[in-house]
């Protein structure tokens, strides 16, 4: 089958390969012309591991293909994945300027019957509207029909999660739309749930604010733990063990970040909102994440009094380990308080150091290693759990000027700690070596 995907960024650029592995022509289009030289050099714009060897084979296999020119794109296509960006607005609501853009190409250029597949995450009833658009809208007597194809993937595994994913779910008005989707989706062997198209819209906003809700329950759990002597970690496997609970998204550390659940968080309250309904659930969800985001922050003041030319190394700035991506990290938020407290700061990522530069103050100096980082250092904090960081070996922490260590992401065993000449805190589980009997709560 003949496809295009319009937004080469994470969902529409993963989508696209993995749709020409199995097989079909696909033709990626976006706007931003350096982006699409860039991949016909065969260079994604986005670290994603496998994705550029089966990026290049596809395209070498000649079943793959970028273009900036939409109607070069959409064309020949018989179904098109609106897979473009819906960025928060400043109220929280999801922005559908690119969107709706692209649904009106797509009505301006079709001359055949064609299937609009929106894979971009998009508030309730969106897909009713762009149908109306797109009505409003086309050129030809052709049949244009909008189906909803929420995208479940996640950064750093997104070519696994494509081809393993638990469900797709596709929104359809009619019978037809249906089978043209289990078609496209054969070979990928993965079972189809068929809804409606707003609750397949609903789906996507539900799914990943009831996720958000583990992390933020599990972390607050944490809190507690860390007052009352007991270990999240023993708390949450004993917890994951009941089926109906699952052992999945129950880690704790320093909240959630990423391009995804705060934004459809916030999301879904403005949807709520807008039909007059109080989210109070979600509201705390959000909330504590935020709290628990600046938790190292909190207790690296309950140490020290004054942040002022102290140094401080920084251990991980992606917002997860295998991803370049520092949206909405919480590693950016406390180093920008750090600056702000006028703490010299020393940083270290394996990948995210360059997107980390250009959000960060050029006081921020970047470390080569993970040993240059903690050089001289009063103390570090950990954002993301890195292999990298996770297999140090320990001694190297016993080295700083002062052996202080605040692990968000709780990186190592407290067993493999205990021997060591340094002071350890982690999330929800006991403090190592204190110094004095601050527990930095
Ligand atoms: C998420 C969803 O998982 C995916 O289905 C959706 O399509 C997009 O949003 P992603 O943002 O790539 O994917 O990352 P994910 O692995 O889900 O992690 C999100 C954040 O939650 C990260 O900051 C991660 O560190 C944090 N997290 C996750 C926890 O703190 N604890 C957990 O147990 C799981």
């Amino acid at each position: 089958m003949k496809l295009a995907v319009a937004g080469t960024g994470y969902v529409g650029l993963v989508t696209g390969v993995c749709l020409a592995e199995v097989g079909h022509q696909v033709t990626c289009v976006d706007i931003d012309e350096m982006k699409i030289q860039q991949l016909k050099e065969g260079i994604p714009p986005i670290y994603e591991p496998g994705l550029t060897e089966m990026m290049q084979s596809n395209v070498a296999a000649e079943r793959l293909r970028f273009t900036s020119n939409f109607q070069d794109g959409f064309e020949e296509a018989d179904v098109i994945f609106i897979a473009v960006g819906t960025p928060q607005n400043t109220d929280g609501s999801a922005n559908l300027t690119y969107v709706e853009e692209v649904a009106k190409n797509i009505a301006s250029t079709a001359h055949k019957d064609t299937l609009v597949v929106t894979k971009s995450t998009v508030p309730v009833g969106t897909n009713n509207r762009l149908q109306e658009i797109i009505n409003l809208t086309k050129l030809n007597p052709v049949k244009i029909e909008v189906v909803s194809n929420p995208e479940f993937l996640r950064e750093g595994s997104a070519i696994y999660d494509t081809f393993h994913g638990d469900r797709i779910v596709i929104g359809v008005q009619s019978k037809e739309a249906a089978q043209q989707l289990e078609e496209i989706y054969e070979d990928f062997h993965i079972p189809i749930y068929q809804t409606d198209l707003r609750s397949a819209e609903m789906i996507k906003y539900a799914a990943n604010a009831f996720l958000a809700t583990k992390i933020s329950f599990i972390n607050e759990i944490a809190n507690i733990c860390e007052r009352v002597g007991a270990n999240v970690e023993e708390v949450a496997t004993g917890m994951g063990l009941d089926k109906r609970i699952g052992s999945t998204f129950l880690k704790a550390g320093i909240g959630y970040g990423g391009s995804c659940f705060p934004k459809d968080t916030n999301a879904l309250m403005q949807i709520a909102g807008n039909v007059a309904y109080e989210f109070e659930l979600l509201k705390g969800v959000i909330n504590v994440n935020r709290k628990q985001q600046i938790r190292l922050l909190d207790k690296l003041k309950q140490k020290y009094e004054s942040l002022t030319n102290k140094r401080i190394a920084v251990l991980g700035l992606a917002f997860k380990p295998n991803t370049d991506d520092i949206r909405e990290a919480a590693s950016i938020l406390v180093i920008n308080e750090l600056v702000r407290e006028k703490a010299n700061v020393i940083a270290y990522d394996p990948v995210a150091m360059d997107n980390a530069k250009q959000v960060l103050s050029p006081t921020v100096n970047f470390a080569s290693t993970i040993e240059e980082a903690l050089v001289e250092a009063e103390a570090v904090l950990i954002f993301t759990e890195w292999d990298e960081i996770k297999t140090i070996d320990l001694n190297v922490f016993a080295k700083m000027k002062t052996p202080f260590v605040l692990d968000g992401r709780n990186c190592f065993a407290l067993e493999s700690v205990k021997d060591f000449p340094f002071e350890y805190h982690s999330i929800g589980r006991p403090a190592l070596n204190l110094e004095s009997e601050n527990l930095l709560i």
